[in-house]
Formats: structure tokens, C-alpha cells, sequence
């Protein structure tokens, strides 16, 4: 059990964490929608209430070096559980340095399921995944490393299913990946061994929901790789100029799929007795098209055919539901998390965001699982399905009223919840929009940290990872917004490796508490800062509180 916290007693009232998804603090305004939003709300909070800022990239979150920018997986994983782990993006990474992956089951089950075939035929090997070195949901040299080890192996033929990002990459980057694969491939195919890029699209277009969000668009994923349907061309290079001409202004995320096909016949659906690995090792974006794989029983949309295949995921992505089963690497084992710590105290926890981000308040938030601990409440707000530069207010104002409901209501002890505004319109690209975005969260604090006073409450105001802070690529030497040939900016949709914001509201306790800046203070730290605003000693395993106490 957690013991009293001796230096203070806690707040009357509850203790709410906000998470502005994508906030981050830019080295210089130049390109920042926040800084060029209007947020008197904000700008208040900075002047008048004790803050410090968060390391959230790199290292400090579990990523493999301090060049990896920050995400909502290891972010939230790191806020939620108190804790850094090694995450998959490094787990993967060391599993194919070391080998370890090759001697795995899961590894020689996939090579051993595409020798054998079906029938007397040898099958193929399928790699599906986010095709880029964005190191978010995947990396392309893992998918390299798998694709020449088949060939050690054995395998004939391998085929690969690529969703171009856009997303966690510059925003036209596709032929930068592609084309230097394709030759990679064309090189490594020899001796009977047969590699090719078989179908492919944009992320956001297939295959990559999230949170059943929307499903229409898995199913389109589907038809695209298994069943092969779509515009076809020769190859993948062929495919990305073709739609590109076709679909002007179109970024890589948003492309339309393809085929790819011979004299009109695709050359890699996927077919009874091949292997199938889906190479991303960030869980959010995998669950659906696995389920739609795996599940005997699948009915979230019309499969028209189920092939029986081996599959496996680069991580398992779920470990509740055990989803999948057979994964090449081992997720790392998040044990310990604040919401089961606080569970086991007692404490009424709730939870909420908008379907695009609420299994980072759930899921992620308790380590990737999608059970509910004792004592927890969850509340969805259903997210538009448009693209969010169309509604960058998205649903601030529907999270808002949850949460004061729930403040209100007297009810929980510990809150939590996610606007997603920052994040979600940062990767359109869209400037103006991300403004936009950045003051509907601004109205909805406005509204949501005056109901927390009322209740003798507390609010911790945070980000998981910058987005909106920069949304210009710069350059790399001046690090100035770089500008296009025409003298406009160049968009950046990805997140950044700026620090982010921690707020302490508090108007209850007559200025006793404040936050330390410590050197290595990072996103780790807040789980240990929310146990002591409670009263409660942090967990043994938890990084250190940054609550000062006057
Ligand atoms: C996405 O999945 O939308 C991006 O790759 C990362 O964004 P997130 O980490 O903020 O969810
Ligand atoms: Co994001």
C-alpha cells in the first residue's frame, strides 16, 4: 500500500490531470500555432501559476535516442505508469541486433507457415506496416532486416504492403522511402528469392484506424491487401507519382491505395497457407487490422474471404485481450501503473477524452491494457470523422462538460483526460487551423479550471509531446521556418523534440505547493506529483515527485 505522504495532507478537493495532446514549448515562436493563437487562459496560467517544463522525446520517454521525437504511446505510457521503460521502437531494434527475434517461436512459426503452404504450394511472406523511419508505429530498417533474413531462411517470396506516413515524416516523403526500397528489393532478388512491394496507400486512407474510429477505412485496407482491389501499377515508385498527379495537393497520410499488378493480375493478395507479420510495434493503429485477421468471429465488416494464415504482430498489442497471440518481440512489461496504485488505495478514478485519443487516456494511460481497474470510470466523447483541419475545434467543448460533470458531481478523487486539438490538427499541416485548435483548448480550461476550484480541486496541466509548437519544417542550420521554391513554409505534420508545459492550478491551498525544475524532470514524474497532491507517498517504482511544498 502507498503510504501517507508526511509533507502534506493533500487537497480536499480532486486532482485533475490534463493532458493538451501535442503542446509543446518551441525554442523560438517562429512557426508555433500556439504562439500565434490567442489563449488568454494559457497566457494566465503562465504568468500567474508555478510551472516548470518536461522532457518528453527521447530517452526520457523510452525511445532508443534522444534524436526520436516524442509520441502519445510512450508518452502516455510514461505520465500513466511513473515509470520509463525500454519501448518497442528500442525493444525491436535490439531484438534484431541481437538475434534474439530469429530464435523467437513467433519468427520461425511465420517462416516455417510460408515454407510449408497449402496444398504441395509454398506460401508468401506478407509484411504489412507504416512504411518509413518515423519510429512511432515502425521502422523501415526493421522491415529491411525481416526481409532479408526470410531470405536467409528459406522463403521465396516476400511481399510488402506499404502505408505511407506523411505523418510522423515530412509530409511528401513517400519516394524518399520508396524508391530506395524498391531498388533494395530488386537487388535482393535473386537466386529465386522474390521480393516486392504488393500494395500500398496512405495511412490516414487505410488500414491504420485507431480506437474503432473508423472502420470503413480497414476494410479498405483489406480489399487492398488481401484482396487486391484498386488502382493498379507497375510498382510502387509508379504507384506514388501516379496518384500524386492524380490527386493534386494531396499529402503522402491522405494518398488513395494501390495495387500492384502484372498484366492486370495483382501480385500479392494474400492467400491460404501464407505467413502475414504486421511490422508495427505501436499498438493503437494495429488492433483493428489484426483483429480482422485473427478473429474467427469477425464481423466489423464483410471480409468476402478470411485466408487462413499465419499471422503475427511485431509486438502484441494488447495484453489483456492477448492480441495477438503470436508476436515477434515482448512488449515491455509496464507494471505498477498510477491507475492501479490508486485503484488498490481506494481512490475513484475518471477518465476521458474524444475516440481519437481515449485509449491514450485508457489503454496507454494503464500500461496497454484495455481492462478498467477497480474504481475507474471511462468516458468516450464520439470524435467527428473529418479531417480535423475542417473542425479544429473537434469535441474541447464536449470534454469540458464531461469533466465538469464529473468534478462536479463529487464522485472521483483522481481525473484525467486528453484534448487531442493540438496533436490532431498539427498533423494536417494547416497553420490557421492549428491556431484554432490551440484556442478551443484554451475555451475549454476556461471553463473547466474554474469548476476545479469550486471543488477544492487542483489541476496538473501538461502535454504528452510538442505538434502544434512547430508547424513549419525549419532549417536544419539557421533553424528558421525553410521555405519552398515559391517563398511559402514548408508544413511539417510530425510531432517535435520540444520540452512541454507542467502547470500546477491551484487556488485552494493559499500558495503552499509548488513545482521543481530539476534537470531531468520529464513526463515520468507527474504520476509521483498527482500521489503526493493526494496525500499519498509515491510508488517505490515511480520517478520522483516534483511537488514542493512551502
Ligand atoms: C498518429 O498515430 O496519429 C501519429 O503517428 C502519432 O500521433 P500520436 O502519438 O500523437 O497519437
Ligand atoms: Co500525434
Amino acid at each position: 500500500m502507498l503510504q501517507k505522504f508526511s509533507a502534506f495532507p493533500g487537497v480536499a478537493g480532486p486532482v485533475v490531470v490534463i493532458v493538451m495532446d501535442g503542446y509543446g514549448i518551441p525554442k523560438n515562436d517562429a512557426g508555433s500555432a500556439i504562439a500565434a493563437a490567442r489563449k488568454p487562459t494559457l497566457d494566465k496560467l503562465f504568468a500567474e501559476c508555478p510551472h516548470i517544463t518536461l522532457r518528453a522525446h527521447g530517452t526520457a520517454v523510452g525511445m532508443p535516442s534522444d534524436d526520436d521525437m516524442g509520441n502519445s504511446e510512450v508518452g502516455h505510457n510514461a505520465i500513466g505508469a511513473g515509470q520509463v521503460y525500454a519501448q518497442g521502437a528500442a525493444l525491436v531494434a535490439n531484438a534484431i541486433a541481437d538475434g534474439a527475434i530469429w530464435a523467437g517461436e513467433a519468427w520461425k512459426e511465420i517462416v516455417a507457415g510460408a515454407k510449408a503452404g497449402v496444398n504441395g504450394k509454398e506460401g508468401a511472406l506478407h509484411f504489412i506496416g507504416l512504411f518509413s523511419d518515423g519510429n512511432v508505429h515502425s521502422h523501415i530498417d526493421h522491415l529491411k532486416a525481416m526481409v532479408a533474413q526470410a531470405k536467409v531462411e528459406g522463403v521465396k517470396t516476400v511481399r510488402i504492403h506499404a502505408l505511407l506516413d506523411g505523418r510522423d515524416v515530412p509530409e511528401t516523403s513517400a519516394l524518399e522511402y520508396v524508391v530506395p526500397f524498391e531498388a533494395f528489393l530488386t537487388e535482393i532478388s535473386t537466386d529465386g528469392f522474390d521480393a516486392r512491394i504488393a500494395s500500398g496507400g496512405g495511412r490516414q486512407y487505410i488500414t491504420m484506424d485507431r480506437y474503432d474510429a473508423n472502420w470503413p477505412m480497414v476494410e479498405k485496407g483489406w480489399k487492398t491487401h488481401v484482396l487486391g482491389e484498386g488502382p493498379q501499377f507497375a510498382n510502387a515508385t509508379d504507384a506514388v507519382n501516379g496518384l500524386r498527379e492524380r490527386n493534386p495537393g494531396t499529402i503522402d497520410q491522405d494518398l488513395p491505395e494501390f495495387v500492384i499488378a502484372d498484366g492486370g493480375k495483382p501480385i500479392g493478395t494474400i492467400e491460404d497457407g501464407d505467413s502475414v507479420v504486421f511490422y508495427n510495434f505501436r499498438g493503437d493503429r494495429a488492433i483493428e487490422i489484426t483483429r480482422a485477421f485473427v478473429e474467427a468471429d469477425f464481423d466489423k465488416f464483410d471480409r468476402v474471404r478470411a485466408p487462413k494464415v499465419t499471422y503475427a504482430g511485431m509486438l502484441q498489442y494488447d495484453g489483456d485481450l492477448q492480441l495477438p497471440k503470436r508476436f515477434l518481440v515482448a512488449p515491455p512489461a509496464i507494471k505498477d501503473t498510477s491507475g492501479e496504485w490508486f485503484s488498490k488505495m481506494g481512490l475513484a478514478q475518471f477518465a476521458c477524452s474524444e475516440t481519437q485519443k481515449f485509449g491514450h487516456v485508457t489503454y496507454f494511460w494503464n500500461g496497454n491494457r484495455s481492462g478498467k481497474f477497480d474504481g475507474e470510470t471511462w468516458q468516450e466523447v464520439p470524435s467527428d470523422v473529418v479531417p480535423f483541419e475542417q473542425r479544429p475545434w473537434m469535441k474541447a467543448a464536449e470534454i469540458a462538460d464531461a469533466m465538469i460533470a464529473a468534478v462536479k458531481s463529487g464522485q472521483y478523487k483522481v481525473l484525467r483526460c486528453n484534448f487531442a486539438n493540438g496533436d490532431m490538427v498539427g498533423h494536417t499541416g494547416n497553420f490557421r487551423a492549428a491556431t484554432m485548435a490551440v484556442e478551443a483548448v484554451d475555451l475549454a480550461l476556461a471553463r473547466l479550471l474554474p469548476a476545479i476550484e469550486a471543488a477544492g480541486g487542483v489541476a496538473l496541466i501538461t502535454a504528452d509531446h510538442g505538434n502544434a509548437d512547430e508547424m513549419f519544417e525549419l532549417d536544419k542550420k539557421t533553424k528558421q521556418p525553410a521555405q519552398n521554391k515559391d517563398g511559402s513554409f514548408k508544413a511539417k505534420t510530425a510531432h517535435t523534440l520540444n520540452p512541454v508545459p507542467l502547470v500546477l492550478f491551484d487556488k485552494v491551498t493559499g500558495g503552499k505547493l509548488g513545482l521543481k525544475q530539476t534537470e531531468t524532470a520529464g513526463l515520468s514524474n507527474i504520476a509521483a506529483t498527482v500521489a503526493n497532491l493526494v496525500g499519498l507517498e509515491k510508488h517505490a517504482k515511480w520517478d520522483d515527485s516534483v511537488l514542493e511544498v512551502k
